[in-house]
């Protein structure tokens, strides 16, 4: 449910909208695969029925606040197995509750993302990361057969084979995603519109490259990018072990290394210097405005992944200066950040010897800073 009211512009970043994909796309899609384009289960037996219980269901979530009543009801009729369970749904979700953890999935980038009570939610604006990702991946030399990196060594754990590897071969896409210099400003993307990708859109190979996703949460952005870039290898980390189990269900591919640790203290050593590419969703709130955050983020999200410290950039720091360390030379580190935190985003990566540009997508009301390993040696 969306409680938008009283939201001040610092929790914009962790606000955005939740329901991004037309309801028919998203109740028939399996956890991370590509949204098939088939129309809803509704287990209720007869139509009229159904329009009964939807009718009754909008009036109890819009008059607990929800924005958008209709497709909740819908995703909540097409999720219970019966009226009992469906009426627990929604008294939980009037109540609060986020409506993920009810479905036990979260929409994320046209993949089905399995999502785990206590872990953080994926939110739209995070597509820009995995679209500013794809992009530079799609840019860069790729290796020559046989020149590919070898998988990390250490403390990971090979996932089983399955999920979202399929890709085809189109560029990293167009959207509205555009170039800004800091502190590029936007306004909110229009509520409930569907994902700006397309089944099937993506990158060229990815094989031999590495990609880290640091605080992954459910591993959404790093198995995004994965479906985009098939055959790369993808190292997920998150401190926080329900968020590295619900991870590895999600980034279960051959490939697909899910760790658990403080940032860059979970990867394998055996990755240092051989990391093309690490995007970071770390958390970037200021720790005073949590408590004015929606209610269904301040009560049910967990507290380590919406605090940033007092100015909400502890953890981009931290990332920003490891990142040297476990770069390839030429690699790029990319940042999700808010509009108003940008200018200090890139301000940041630019001390640590990174050549910076900041991405914002009014659409997707994201910022990402995309820095470039330049060689420089950092500030002391
Ligand atoms: C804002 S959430 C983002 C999750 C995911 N990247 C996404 O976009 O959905 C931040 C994540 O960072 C993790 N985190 C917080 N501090 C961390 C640390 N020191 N090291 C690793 N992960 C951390 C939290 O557990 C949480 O899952």
């Amino acid at each position: 449910m969306s409680f938008v009211a009283g939201v001040s512009d610092s929790e914009l970043p962790l606000l955005c909208c939740r329901l991004t994909a037309p309801v028919e796309v998203l109740a028939e899609a399996r956890p991370g695969k590509h949204l098939p384009r088939h129309s809803e289960r509704v287990p209720l037996p007869g139509s009229e029925l159904r329009v009964e219980a939807m009718e009754g269901i909008v009036v109890r979530l819009r008059a607990a606040g929800c924005v958008f009543a209709e497709e909740e009801a819908r995703l909540l009729l097409g999720w219970a197995s019966s009226p009992v369970e469906l009426d627990a749904g929604v008294a939980k979700r009037v109540a609060g509750y986020p409506l993920e953890y009810i479905l036990g999935w979260a929409e994320f980038a046209g993949l089905r993302i399995a999502l785990d009570a206590g872990v953080f939610v994926p939110r739209r604006r995070t597509e820009l990361l995995v679209k500013e990702a794809v992009r530079v991946l799609s840019a860069r030399r790729l290796p020559e057969a046989g020149e590919g990196l070898s998988p990390g060594r250490g403390t990971g754990q090979p996932q089983s084979a399955g999920a979202a590897g399929a890709a085809g071969a189109a560029g990293a896409g167009s959207g509205d995603a555009s170039v800004a210099p800091y502190g590029a400003t936007g306004r909110r993307g229009p509520a409930g519109a569907a994902s700006v990708y397309e089944p099937g859109e993506g990158a060229q190979s990815g094989a031999g490259v590495v990609v880290v996703d640091l605080c992954c949460g459910s591993g959404a952005a790093g198995a995004a990018i994965v479906s985009r870039v098939p055959g790369l290898e993808l190292h997920a980390a998150d401190i926080d072990p329900v968020a590295v189990r619900c991870a590895r269900r999600n980034v279960d591919l051959p490939g697909g290394w899910v760790h658990q640790g403080d940032l860059y203290g979970a990867l394998p050593a055996g990755l240092r210097r051989r990391v093309s590419v690490v995007i970071a969703n770390a958390p970037y709130v200021p720790t005073a405005e949590i408590a004015t955050m929606p209610r269904e983020a301040r009560d049910y999200e967990p507290r380590l992944s919406l605090d940033g410290g007092p100015d909400g950039l502890d953890l981009q720091r931290r990332v920003a200066a490891g990142a040297s360390d476990w770069l390839a030379p030429g690699g790029h580190l990319l940042i999700e950040t808010s509009r108003l935190q940008a200018e200090h985003t890139a301000a940041i990566m630019a001390a640590e010897g990174f050549e910076v540009r900041t991405v914002r997508s009014d659409e997707l009301e994201g910022t990402v800073v995309v820095g470039r390993a330049s060689g420089r040696r950092p500030r002391v």
